[in-house]
């Protein structure tokens, strides 16, 4: 029975291994969200931001703030009718929802200094299946595996315990 319990655990945490956990990115590293300094597009291209990822903006609230745009506002500096006012205390958090890129600027004149970014939100590849992509046709298999491993524990482990009943 210990065994087969273990047996489930490791399955459940080849899963978790593949699909991963939601992880917190810092926009703009340790100097946080700031109109100098930074290049968001450089952090931007060496960031990997996954589907159910969060965004942290890291700011003062006193000059700044964080609204999503659509992408012609993102490169035109336009922060009328944005789309979301991500803005509360100065250590803000977003979650990313969908496979697309997020588009965000700082209100006020200080997108033209710089403060924007473009953040493109990528699909789990485990959870994304498509042909054409390397990682799904890899690592789909495997996962499917571990699901049928657990179901057959599980079994094993029910049937064990109507047995001594
Ligand atoms: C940020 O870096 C990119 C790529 O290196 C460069 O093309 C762009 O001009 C830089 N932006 C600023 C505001 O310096
Ligand atoms: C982007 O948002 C601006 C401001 O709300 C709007 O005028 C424009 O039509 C939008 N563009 C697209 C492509 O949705
Ligand atoms: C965004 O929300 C903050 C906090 O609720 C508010 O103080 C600020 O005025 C809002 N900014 C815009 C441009 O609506």
């Amino acid at each position: 029975m210990v065994v087969t319990a273990s047996m489930a655990v490791m399955g459940w945490l080849s899963v978790v291994m593949v699909v991963g956990s939601p992880v917190l990115h810092k926009v703009g590293g340790s100097k946080g969200w700031i109109n100098h300094d930074v290049n968001y597009t450089e952090w931007s291209a060496q960031e990997h931001v996954y589907v159910g990822d969060w965004l942290m903006f890291m700011f003062d609230k006193r000059y700044f703030n964080v609204l999503e745009v659509n992408k012609t506002s993102y490169e035109s500096c336009i922060d009328r009718d944005f789309i979301t006012n991500v803005t509360r205390g100065g250590r803000d958090v977003v979650q990313m929802t969908e496979g697309r890129t997020y588009y965000y600027l700082s209100g006020g004149g200080h997108c033209f200094h710089g403060m924007k970014v473009a953040v493109p939100v990528q699909q789990h590849p485990s959870l994304a299946p498509s042909p054409s992509m390397f990682f799904s046709s890899s690592l789909l298999p495997s996962v499917m595996c571990s699901c049928i491993w657990i179901i057959v524990a599980n079994v094993v482990y029910l049937v064990n315990l109507v047995i001594r009943c």
